[in-house]
């Protein structure tokens, strides 16, 4: 039986999705590639490495001289630097590849999105008049809010932020999804959230907040989709397994 080395890039619960989905076929040998952002991440079959390649020149390195027969870029979708690096390192490489692009979150009826095209936008379209603020855009990324203190921010990260990063007026959750519908409720209730602050990440786990924002009428501060590079995709695990199954299928066959 051929057995195919895959590099998955991951960092969103689609690449733990996949991994888990593949353990055990032993027609795939995985690597699970991790930026090492998060010093305790979920525990997933498989090997593991951590931390960057060195720009798209290094990723091309490591896909010839580690022999890898694809390569699945499953980071998220704000992930924009890592999403050029792979097409372009898969390019050079000459090793197949594929995205997994989650379909944007869009408005329903009852909701009232304020669209910004960046963490800056976002924060100017906060207001000049103090808000308690909802803040699920992670922990790395928020200096542009230091430039808008006269808000209270309530965080949620996976960890919880340095405290030289944060605005003045904070209060912190630390938490990994999914997350449910009431509890998100409740979590705006309890904190008293006037506004949502969100990046348009997708995907079913971290939606949970929209729908509690509709339900409470709150305002939604929503950071668009980056342009991603263009390359082969597909939305959903399911998709990418049926790829890999085609990969398989055409190399037993050769
Ligand atoms: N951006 C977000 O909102 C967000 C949210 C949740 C999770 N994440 C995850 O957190 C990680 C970092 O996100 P980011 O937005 O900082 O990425 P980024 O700006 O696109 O990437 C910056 C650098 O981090 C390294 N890197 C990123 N993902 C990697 C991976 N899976 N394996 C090895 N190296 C990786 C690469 O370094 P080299 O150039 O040295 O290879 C890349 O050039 C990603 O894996 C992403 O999936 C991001």
């Amino acid at each position: 039986m051929t057995v195919l080395k895959l590099l998955i890039l991951g960092g969103s619960g689609e690449a733990a999705h996949l991994t888990r989905a593949l353990a055990g076929d032993a027609r795939f040998d995985v690597t699970l590639s991790l930026a090492g952002r998060t010093a305790d991440p979920t525990l997933l079959p498989g090997t593991l490495r951590r931390g960057g390649f060195g720009g798209s020149e290094g990723l091309a390195r490591t896909l010839t001289g580690e022999s890898y027969d694809l390569v699945i870029d499953a980071t998220h979708p704000f992930a924009v630097q890592m999403k050029a690096n792979a097409v372009e390192a898969a390019g050079a490489a000459d090793v197949p590849f594929l995205a997994i692009r989650r379909p944007e979150w869009m408005p329903c009826e009852g909701d009232h999105w304020i669209m910004v095209e960046s963490l800056e936008g976002a924060a100017s379209a906060i207001g000049d008049e103090p808000r308690r603020v909802f803040l699920t855009t992670g922990r790395m990324e928020l200096a542009p809010f230091r430039q808008a203190p006269q808000h209270l921010y309530i965080v949620r990260s996976v960890e919880a932020p340095s405290p030289n990063e944060l605005p003045p007026r904070v209060e912190l959750i630390t938490a990994r999804g999914p997350f449910k519908l009431k509890d998100e409720r409740a979590l705006l209730q309890e904190h008293k959230v006037e506004l949502l602050l969100t990046k348009n990440s997708g995907g079913t786990g971290a939606a949970a907040k929209l729908d509690a924002a509709r339900a409470l009428s709150l305002p939604v501060i929503m950071v668009e989709r980056p342009v991603l590079p263009e390359a082969p995709f597909v939305e959903t695990v399911a998709e990418a397994l049926a790829w890999l199954e085609r990969a398989h299928g055409s190399t037993s066959s050769a």
